[in-house]
């Protein structure tokens, strides 16, 4: 099994060196755990350590923001952009349209991407009309089709594209939508409690197939060059 690595200090050997090649990954958590931080993370050194081009599709936020955030951390976006090595998408949430999810595959396609984020899949499943899927029944029924229909289309994708889809989810939930997490092939879940400890955020790997991950819990840093993944113990 070829191993995608995401180069964030401490967690690729948590699931056997990385995710496993062309597999579809769930980033899930509630608001503030830094999905979007290790998604950037994921992509930067994948385009400047790996030489593997990679697509942000955001319906958060604008490309200027996603950037600047980058860049608190070192990670020159622009740079890669110029390139031809990674490309940002900002999508307001107001205009998906019937066809963004069909073009956003199109898009990785056409690029030669080789990882592409998703942030995130809930906005993305919840504004998408309802015809691609073919239903036009009710809602919470075409938001589970689409989910089934969306990761067909991008496992349809040869060439190994490995995919991160961030999944925005309230307390004790892996996604609004209660099927994204048996459909992926990981799911890579982060909690935010403050104890007064030195971590607030905290890691589980929770599924990745054809891997053999570690089952503990790992406090999340923070840090001047991006996420570190610690061991439980600390
Ligand atoms: N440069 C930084 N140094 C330390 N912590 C930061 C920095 N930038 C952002 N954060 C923390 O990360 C949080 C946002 O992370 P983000 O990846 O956007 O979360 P999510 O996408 O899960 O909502 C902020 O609320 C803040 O606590
Ligand atoms: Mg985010």
């Amino acid at each position: 099994m070829d191993r995608v690595k995401t180069g964030i200090k401490g967690f690729d050997k948590l699931v056997e060196g990385g995710f496993p090649k062309g597999k579809i990954v769930l980033l899930s958590g509630t608001p503030g755990t830094s999905k979007t931080i290790f998604a950037l993370q994921f992509l930067y050194n994948g385009a400047t350590q790996f030489n593997e081009n990679g697509l942000y599709v955001s319906f958060e936020e604008r490309e200027q923001s996603l950037k600047s955030q980058a860049l608190q951390f070192g990670w020159e976006f622009d740079k890669l952009e110029k390139a031809n090595k990674v490309k940002i998408l900002s999508i307001p949430a107001n205009s998906i349209k019937e066809t963004t999810a069909f073009e956003i595959i199109s898009l990785a396609k056409k690029n030669s991407v080789k990882r592409l984020v998703i942030d995130s899949l809930s906005t993305l499943s919840i504004n998408t009309p309802t015809t691609y899927s073919k239903v036009t029944d009710l809602t919470e029924i075409s938001i589970k089709r689409f989910m089934y229909t969306f990761i067909n289309d991008l496992r349809d994708i040869r060439d190994g594209v490995t995919s991160l889809l961030i999944s925005q989810t309230v307390e004790g939930q892996l996604s609004r939508d209660t099927v994204s997490e048996f459909i992926c092939d990981g799911i890579i879940h982060i909690n935010y409690e403050t104890l007064g400890g030195k971590y607030s955020r905290t890691l589980t790997i929770r599924k990745m197939r054809e891997t053999k991950n570690d089952e503990d819990v790992h406090p999340v840093e923070i840090t001047p060059r991006g996420l570190v993944v610690h061991k439980f113990e600390e």
